[in-house]
């Protein structure tokens, strides 16, 4: 089979594309023929060593896709040859074929295209918990989304609207935040694409504050971090949800506790990988709510951009630069 491999912790120009063995699925796996993978952060963290989880040497990354399941291995009970599926693999996905075991598969609607299928997972089950189980949103309440139309960002930005939230979104560039209109923002503005300094963090606190008449977000989805944080946190109304989703300007903030105690808000940490393992079957009722929302036309991922595998290494590049809008799909 053709897939792309990591031989090198280094960045996407040293993945290398071509043959590798066909795989078979053991006892309790399951084969899937790969139809569309999506590039989400971690790949790009995965590929120069600076993930958590780090799969021997050489590996082949993607974290997320979908397809249709090949072959069974002995005990599978849960799928069968032909069903459609997405799958959250933690690597492996950027490939014609990948080998699972049986609780990483989910079934999907056959009426969902591959690419939806493939772009669905990781960001919206993300976003979903973030805003239902963890931040608890309530409608009418303000949701301060940054890094609004990224991966995470936008399906962020979707969810809060359908979840009856009033949504700011703030992003890097015009094209961006125009994206978060179209995707049901009521407002959005752009901050400033480098590391702010003290006026433009005081700034971006202001800039909330007068968006909400003075009385600041309830729920902030912060998948940036680095200085953006903190005047974010400062911006936070009575009793809001500060949800801390991911670092992607790089920084790990460390902003003051007392802005917790003085907001009476809670920082809250979103960690949605953990929680499916732990509670597979409350996820599993979060995918059918997701499936039920596009359905309904209520959340639609965007996906501007879509590369072969052949160069599934240069669209792990597009992210890694900062020039996804929504997700970036790799036609497999
Ligand atoms: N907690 C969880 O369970 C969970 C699950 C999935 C992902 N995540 C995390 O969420 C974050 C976003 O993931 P994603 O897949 O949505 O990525 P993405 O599509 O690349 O979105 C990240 C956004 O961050 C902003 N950003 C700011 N500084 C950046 C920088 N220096 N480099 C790259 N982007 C920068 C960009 O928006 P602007 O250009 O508009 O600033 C970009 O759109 C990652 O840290 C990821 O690890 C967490």
């Amino acid at each position: 089979m053709k897939a792309l491999q990591c031989v090198e912790l280094a960045g996407p120009e040293k993945l290398i594309f071509g043959e590798v063995d066909d795989l078979v699925p053991g006892p309790g796996e399951v084969l899937v023929h790969v139809k569309a993978a999506s590039v989400n952060f971690p790949d790009v963290l995965m590929i120069q060593g600076l993930y958590q989880f780090q799969p021997p040497m050489p590996f082949i990354p993607g974290a997320e896709c979908s397809g249709v399941i090949a072959e069974v291995g002995d005990g599978v009970t849960a799928c069968k040859a032909g069903d459609h599926v997405f799958v959250m693999a933690g690597h492996g996905c950027f490939a014609e074929q990948l080998v699972v075991e049986e609780s990483r598969v989910n079934l999907v609607p056959n009426e969902m295209d591959f690419p939806v299928a493939a772009a669905l997972a990781m960001t919206y089950g993300t976003s979903l918990y973030a805003l239902k189980q963890r931040a608890q949103i309530q409608p009418g309440e303000t949701l301060l989304v940054l890094g609004a139309a990224g991966g995470v960002g936008l399906a962020a930005v979707e969810l809060g609207k359908a979840m009856g939230a009033r949504v700011i979104a703030a992003a890097s560039s015009e094209e961006k935040i125009q994206t978060c209109l179209e995707h049901g923002a009521d407002e959005a503005f752009i901050y400033p694409s480098g590391n702010l300094d003290r006026d433009q963090q005081k700034e971006l606190s202001n800039k909330i504050k007068e968006l909400t008449g003075g009385l600041g977000a309830n729920v902030v989805y912060d998948p940036v971090g680095g200085s953006f944080s903190e005047p974010v946190l400062r911006a936070m109304a009575w009793e809001g949800r500060f949800l801390v989703i991911g670092f992607a300007a790089g920084d790990i903030p460390k902003p003051p506790l007392n802005l917790a105690l003085l907001k009476g808000c809670q920082i809250v940490g979103v960690f949605w990988g953990a929680w499916t393992m732990m509670f597979p079957d409350e996820n599993q009722k979060n995918f059918q709510e997701l499936f039920d929302l596009y359905a309904s036309g209520k959340i639609n991922p965007e996906i501007a951009d879509r590369f072969s595998l052949e160069n599934a290494g240069q669209a792990i590049a597009h992210l890694k630069n900062r020039k996804a809008r929504g997700k970036v799909i790799i036609d497999v």
